[in-house]
């Protein structure tokens, strides 16, 4: 059985207090539920997240990390230290970071294989432009964006890989994926896994999805049978909302 996963990215959002206040309540909130509940906040406030959640099941997660073990890279985090804070699991591949940083296929590839190798687990993000939809092109694009960044993996790598597949025009827009696009995808995601690494990896893999989940619409999402979970922006960031979308898996 594949786990179940909800995730808050929390973005460039949340000062030191904010982050403290909003762990509070989350914590104080948090139903019983089989999901595994994660938040990845700011780097700055990540030391103090997860001090913060010592006695709690939710997971403190980072946003993204460099796939240099150390070294002259100004602004950048390494497996390590995020390792050395307790934090063991790293969001690689955002669309915005693909978008606003430049972080193609071969560096994403770099980096999945750098938190691989200290053992972490890496949340892979990777989703079509509206344009690539509306040119027939997302099958094909989501394709080689998976084959150029994990699959020179080996299998025994796949225990560690949980994919986030987040449609770029429906992140932060309030349009989501419909339950019947977002299975689609998954269902073929799944069927590309197959093909390369067969039918155990395949279905023990969790894909979430992730654009504009809210509290209305989560659990029909949730409902279908290759969803996993999700990967949450702006509603992970209201603490009601958040717990709502937890019940709804
Ligand atoms: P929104 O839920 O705000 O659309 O963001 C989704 C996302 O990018 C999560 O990583």
């Amino acid at each position: 059985m594949r786990s179940k996963i909800v995730t808050g990215n929390w973005k460039m959002n949340k000062t030191a207090a904010q982050t403290e206040a909003l762990l509070a309540e989350l914590s104080g909130k948090l139903p019983d539920t089989e999901a595994e509940v994660m938040v990845a906040p700011a780097f700055v406030n990540l030391t103090a997240a997860v001090r913060n959640l010592e006695s709690s099941t939710i997971e403190v997660i980072a946003q993204n990390m460099h796939f240099a073990e150390s070294g002259a890279y100004t602004g950048e985090i390494s497996a390590d230290m995020l390792l050395s804070i307790g934090i063991d699991t790293v969001i690689i591949g955002h669309s915005e970071r693909r978008a606003y940083f430049g972080e193609t296929d071969e560096i994403l590839a770099k980096k999945v294989v750098a938190a691989l190798e200290k053992n972490m687990r890496v949340m892979f993000c990777f989703g079509e432009e509206l344009e690539d939809r509306k040119s027939d092109k997302h099958f094909s694009l989501v394709e080689s964006q998976l084959k150029n960044a994990l699959f020179s993996l080996d299998a025994n790598s796949w225990g560690k890989i949980i994919l986030a597949y987040e449609p770029v025009w429906a992140i932060g827009t309030g349009e989501t994926a419909s339950p019947e696009q977002a299975q689609e995808m998954h269902a073929f995601i799944r069927k590309t896994i197959l093909e390369a690494y067969g039918t155990s990896i395949a279905n023990s893999v969790s894909i979430l999805y992730g654009g504009s989940v809210k509290p209305a619409n989560a659990e029909e999402i949730f409902s279908k049978p290759d969803v996993d979970g999700g990967l949450i922006g702006g509603a992970s960031l209201v603490s009601d909302d958040f717990i709502a979308i937890i019940k709804a898996i």
